[in-house]
């Protein structure tokens, strides 16, 4: 069974309101793209690829719906704008926001008028997206198992990770955790380890929520478990997904990534990306330049309404943090194979294919 958090035929966008799981199944409908940046921003919907497809199917429904009038390219262009404004470190949706007015501002070229005529191709061009994106996910997930596995010929295999980068994340199959995936179908996954990962805790919320939903033998611990995790439970890699991967391999993802990181060093463990391209960002040289978005103080001071820290106490609440590439031993996982930081430029435009 694949969970299913974007739920989309052609004029009708519905997305599974993860603010409410793992105790409600509900989906939201989506409208325009005003309920789309809402639904993002509020984080109804999250994990980067997932991001970028429901911003733009948003679109998607409007344009159905007869939305833009005249001037489709400008109408085009402020909503890709404010979609890309609402949550600014994971590269996927500005990134689709680019290529989308691309295309847009070629087909009003070719026609020679300055306009789009009509919205039917920058439509074609979006609804593409959610199959585009399972496909990906499931190649990912086939390279990051044999990559993983070709260390280890003939055991079950444990794997910690972090965040939710599952179906909730993306179209579907997920990205670290389709790499579960796929390890669970090849009945090589001895058991999965995810972290609580607060403050947002989509691990004890979304990550657990779909391992027992997928049958994976899983075990959730807290954030701080980690260290002690690899040095007594035999993990054999750390797997995460990625917001954005720059031109030398440094990564943003979800707080915590980091400290995963210098943990799997210094027990041996390697450590894995596992990232689309759409999420790799090679206008960037270092992950320095990444903006890292900061999210509201109550998602520390209060779970779920109820207020757990002393009121009065100041607040940094980072939802990234950014993984130097050196610390990334096992590689990065996409789905044209996978990569070492130093070799993910070459990788990307061509200049390197997967053995
Ligand atoms: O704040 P979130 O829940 O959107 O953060 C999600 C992550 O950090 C994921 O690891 C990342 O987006 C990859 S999802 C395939």
């Amino acid at each position: 069974m694949t969970l299913e958090a974007i739920r989309y035929r052609p004029g009708s966008l519905q997305i599974l309101n993860q603010l409410l799981l793992p105790h409600e199944t509900v989906y939201d409908e989506i409208r325009s793209v005003r309920d789309g940046y809402e639904a993002i921003k509020s984080m109804k919907v999250r994990g980067a690829p997932a991001i970028a497809i429901v911003g733009c199917l948003s679109l998607a429904v409007e344009l159905r719906a007869g939305m833009g009038g005249n001037d489709l390219v400008c109408f085009i262009r402020d909503s890709l704008c404010h979609l890309t404004s609402a949550r600014p470190t994971a590269v996927n949706m500005g990134r689709a926001a680019r290529e989308l007015m691309e295309f847009t501002e070629n087909e009003s070229m070719e026609k020679n008028t300055g306009r789009v005529k009509s919205s039917s191709c920058v439509i074609g061009w979006i609804e593409e997206m959610l199959e585009r994106d399972v496909n990906d996910n499931k190649k990912i997930g086939n390279y990051g198992a044999q990559h993983i596995l070709s260390g280890v010929p003939r055991d079950s295999v444990t794997i910690l990770t972090h965040c939710n980068t599952g179906s909730l994340a993306t179209a579907g199959y997920g990205t670290a955790l389709g790499v579960v995936r796929s390890l669970h179908a090849l009945s090589r996954l001895k058991r999965l380890y995810c972290t609580e990962t607060r403050p947002y805790n989509q691990g004890a919320r979304l990550t657990a929520y779909e391992s027992v939903a997928e049958g994976f033998p899983a075990t959730l611990i807290t954030d701080s478990m980690a260290a002690l995790a690899m040095r007594e439970k035999g993990i054999t890699a750390v797997v995460v997904g990625a917001d954005r991967v720059v031109a030398n391999g440094d990564t943003a993802n979800k707080v915590g990534t980091y400290q995963l990181a210098i943990a799997a060093k210094h027990h041996g463990v390697p450590f894995y990306v596992a990232a689309p391209s759409t999420s790799c960002d090679l206008s960037l040289e270092s992950g320095r330049d990444i903006v890292i978005e900061e999210r509201p103080a109550e998602e520390l001071t209060s779970i779920n309404g109820v207020p757990v820290a002393a009121p009065g106490i100041d607040v940094w609440n980072p939802a990234f943090d950014v993984t130097p590439h050196q610390l990334i031993t096992g590689g990065i996982i996409t789905e044209l194979g996978v990569f070492l930081p130093s070799e993910l430029q070459a990788a990307l435009t061509g200049r390197l294919t997967a053995l």
